[in-house]
């Protein structure tokens, strides 16, 4: 008998195709695929395409790594959202496909949780303040109540689209954000870019399209690198403070792709100990999308009860997190 389930879980929210496997206290097995895209930014169709053709090869993968089965398995969770419509249709077919042929019960993750417990895991956080800052999202959450509540979000573009569009518009590649960084590094002008705050929430257009317009004007790329990096990061870490001390959270993390940032790191850390709160971010391996995080955010849910019928697993592109009911955290409670 096992004592803990085990569980597969599924990433296709966007780029990446993910297969892990977990306990809710282990990590078994990762294997993801991201798909890059020639030019521009992340083409919809292109990347469903991509995580078709990569899908049999990472479940394999991963069944490797960890050493089962599929009939070892014990549920089978996948991510139903939130992302691209293209790209989620092709993991809820795989999984539901899955959960049928081999009879498991099927597990709905929420991408943006699985990100804040992967974080949890790999940080050994009990109930951290999580900063969540990736390509598709930029959200501060902490848990209240029984949900993940939303302390300030992006009306516009996520942070981490931001860093890669400008990345991209100026000739860096992509990802964005480490070169962005590298010269910024160099850089030494604070230029005035758009700091737009409004309450709890975040707008980065405006920051995007002057920080571009300066680069064509003439001003040097590394200053307006350095800018851009100081401007979004001080508002971030605005947000960020305010959200802690309404909390009183004594922990703070940093979560999604962007978390491997050195230079936001270090910021949220300089914060984090004027409260008395100790930071640490999401291990790197973990930062971007990953089937481990949807594997065991699956484990943690179908080890409270949650799963979903195979007739109802449809995709949610525009789920939020603060709409799951998270059982498996104390204070945590599920709706009859
Ligand atoms: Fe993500």
């Amino acid at each position: 008998m096992k004592d803990e389930p085990l569980v597969l879980g599924i990433e296709s929210t966007a780029h990446t195709f993910g297969v892990g496997v977990a306990t809710p206290s282990r990590v078994l097995a990762s294997a993801d695929y991201s798909y890059q895209p020639k030019s521009g930014g992340i083409h919809p169709r292109e990347a469903a395409e991509h995580h078709s053709r990569v899908a049999g090869r990472a479940l394999a993968e991963a069944l490797r790594e960890a050493g089962v089965s599929v009939e070892d398995v014990d549920a089978v969770a996948v991510a139903l959202g939130p992302g691209m419509g293209p790209c989620l249709r092709v993991g809820a077919t795989l999984a539901r496909y899955l959960a049928v042929r081999y009879a498991k019960p099927l597990v709905p993750v929420n991408h943006a949780v699985a990100h804040v417990e992967i974080a949890r895991f790999t940080t050994g956080f009990e109930d951290p303040l999580v900063v969540y800052i990736a390509g598709g999202n930029t959200i501060i959450t902490t848990f209240v109540e029984g949900r993940y509540r939303v302390f300030g979000e992006t009306l516009d573009i996520p942070l981490g689209n931001c860093l890669d569009t400008f990345a991209r518009e100026v000739g860096l590649g992509f990802p964005g954000t480490p070169k962005v960084e590298e010269l910024a590094a160099k850089g030494s002008k604070l230029l005035e870019l758009p700091y737009v705050v409004k309450g709890q929430d975040l707008q980065f257009s405006g920051l995007l399209t002057k920080a571009l317009r300066l680069v064509r004007e003439g001003e040097r790329l590394e200053d307006v690198c350095y800018s851009l990096v100081e401007t979004a990061y001080s508002m971030l870490v605005e947000v960020a403070e305010r959200a802690l001390a309404l909390t009183g959270k004594r922990e703070v993390t940093l979560t999604g792709g962007v978390a491997r940032s050195r230079l936001l790191c270090e910021k949220l850390e300089k914060m984090a100990e004027l409260h008395g709160a100790v930071f640490k971010p999401v291990e790197p391996r973990f930062a971007g999308d990953n089937g481990a995080m949807i594997a065991y955010t699956g484990a943690l849910a179908y080890a409270s009860g949650v799963t979903i019928r195979v007739e109802d697993s449809r995709i949610r592109p525009m789920w939020r997190l603060d709409q799951v009911d998270v059982p498996w955290r104390a204070g945590g409670f599920r709706k009859p």
